[in-house]
């Protein structure tokens, strides 16, 4: 809407879509408030009492009538459903080759993880005419990540990872809102999302100047393979499977039987869970016996672990071993040199 300050610009892909159909459902709107708005008062001038009107004609058995407005409503009615619904649909599902960025929300930020290690917070760097996909959970309350410019808004709970995508057409700066009152600074958890050229978008990955980290940092994948051995779990999910936990070589995003009945697909919440409560959700053939790691990892470290299982995916040897072309392999990383 250009120069109209009451909306934000259109920024992203979905922008111009969302507008048309919320103009569509103020038109639809105004095309029955209107003439009903201005029927009332015309009726009430004309009908009053004592006026000399002809009230005779009535419209008993005009069956047409009904018919038209009953079908005429319904059918709009489902046109906007389903316009609607088709573009929730749209919004709602990432498209395969969307870049993949972390969010945690907290009370009063945003932080941020690119896969390439990358962390910020408040702020949120990514390419221009690329899809972007976010998971994103809050380490506390309720958030929703909101930014108004690229019309999208998603709900940021605590305990799951909700996903929400955009492709942004024009670089610049936009503001992040968070729109869930989440306590006394809720007003103040406020960031921006910094659209770049690709070119300057990989310059700036690869170590360009943030708050954050000011030199080129481990991918997630690695800071997730690091944790993996400080924490104990190499010593049971070993690689050939001859630990006392199951193997995680090529689990993500497959189906696992579990204990008793049933399957689960082991997605990012799937992972999660079975860090901090593993004893609801026991793969079959394993003993229950891995403990709670509740307290001990925040939100941003479930998030690198998560990355570090994801990139196990297409590997059968030993993580040691570098896959040629991929980009964020953990094995090509130096072991841990601290405890
Ligand atoms: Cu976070 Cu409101």
């Amino acid at each position: 809407m250009g120069g109209v300050p009451l909306f934000p610009q259109q920024a992203s892909t979905v922008a111009g879509r969302v507008d048309a159909l919320y103009f569509a459902l103020i038109g639809l709107s105004l095309a029955f408030a209107v003439p009903i708005c201005a029927l009332i008062v015309y009726f009430g001038v004309k009908y009053r009492r004592g006026s000399k009107a002809d009230r005779t004609w009535s419209l008993r058995g005009q069956w047409r009538i009904e018919l038209a407005w009953t079908f005429v409503p319904l059918v709009l009615a489902v046109g906007v459903f389903a316009w609607a619904a088709s573009l929730y649909v749209h919004i709602e599902r990432p498209p395969a080759d969307a870049i993949e960025i972390f969010v945690v929300g907290r009370q009063w930020m945003w932080k941020v993880q690119h896969p390439e290690g990358q962390r910020e917070i408040n702020e949120l760097h990514v390419p221009v005419g690329q899809a972007v996909k976010l998971t994103m959970t809050s380490q506390d309350v309720i958030h929703s990540f909101y930014v108004p410019e690229f019309r999208i808004k998603q709900d940021v709970l605590p305990g799951r990872y909700t996903t929400i995508w955009f492709q942004a057409t024009k670089t610049g700066e936009f503001r992040i809102n968070c729109a869930e009152y989440c306590g006394t600074d809720h007003a103040f958890m406020v960031g921006r999302v910094i659209v770049m050229d690709p070119a300057q978008y990989q310059a700036w990955l690869s170590g360009g100047n943030t708050a954050a980290g000011p030199t080129s940092p481990e991918t997630m994948a690695a800071s997730g393979q690091l944790l993996f051995s400080s924490l104990g779990c190499s010593g049971c999910h070993r690689m050939d499977g001859s630990g006392a936990g199951p193997s995680l070589v090529g689990i993500f995003g497959k189906p696992q039987p579990l204990q008793g009945d049933g399957t689960v697909i082991a997605d990012e919440g799937y992972i999660r869970n079975s860090i901090l409560l593993p004893q609801q959700q026991v793969v079959a053939g394993y003993q229950p016996i891995m403990p709670s790691f509740q307290g001990q990892v925040s939100e941003d470290q479930i998030l690198q672990l998560i990355a570090y299982i994801k990139s196990l995916g297409n590997q059968t040897a030993p993580a040691n071993q570098t896959t040629p072309g991929a980009q964020a392999t953990p094995g090509a990383q130096a072991t841990p040199g601290a405890p």
